[in-house]
């Protein structure tokens, strides 16, 4: 099992506000190495597979249109102890809730629309890692 990757999405939100550079930027400046990266766009069903645990949410609709408005950044990153950094990093869920300094208090407007995806697990890590890059896209 891979233990020292996440997996992140700069979302749609994020994107549209010119804040790729800026994210990237804490995300380097942090200590997470890059090994995949990506810019594309997530179609109706990658976003309702990629998000298939939140189904039965009342806000699944929702977070599907959202996802899949415009582009997104995927990307495999490498630190010691990454899943557990890189949601220190991100901060909460919710932006308003997010400690000062976090990329979400930063540069997400709500806990919809929240500027950026973090894995929550050693093993979502290394499943969403697989969803979106094939092994030759990862160095
Ligand atoms: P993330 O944790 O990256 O993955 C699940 C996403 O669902 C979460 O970010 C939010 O974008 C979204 N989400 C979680 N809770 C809510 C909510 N209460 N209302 C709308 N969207 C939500």
């Amino acid at each position: 099992m891979i233990t020292n990757r996440t997996f992140t999405m700069i979302k749609p939100d994020a994107v549209e506000n010119g804040h790729i550079g800026g994210i990237l930027e804490k995300i380097t400046s942090a200590g997470f190495k890059i090994v995949a990266l990506k810019y594309t766009q997530l179609s109706k069903r990658d976003a309702q597979k990629f998000y298939a645990v939140h189904s039965e949410r009342p806000f699944y609709g929702e977070l599907v249109e959202f996802m899949t408005r415009g582009p997104i950044v995927a990307a495999i990153l490498e630190k010691e102890n990454a899943v557990e950094d890189f949601r220190v990093l991100i901060g909460a869920t919710n932006p308003a809730e997010a400690a000062e300094g976090t990329i979400r208090k930063l540069f997400a407007t709500s806990i919809g629309e929240n500027a950026v995806h973090g894995s929550d697990s050693d093993e979502n890590g290394g499943l969403e890692g697989a969803f979106h890059f094939s092994s030759r896209e990862i160095y």
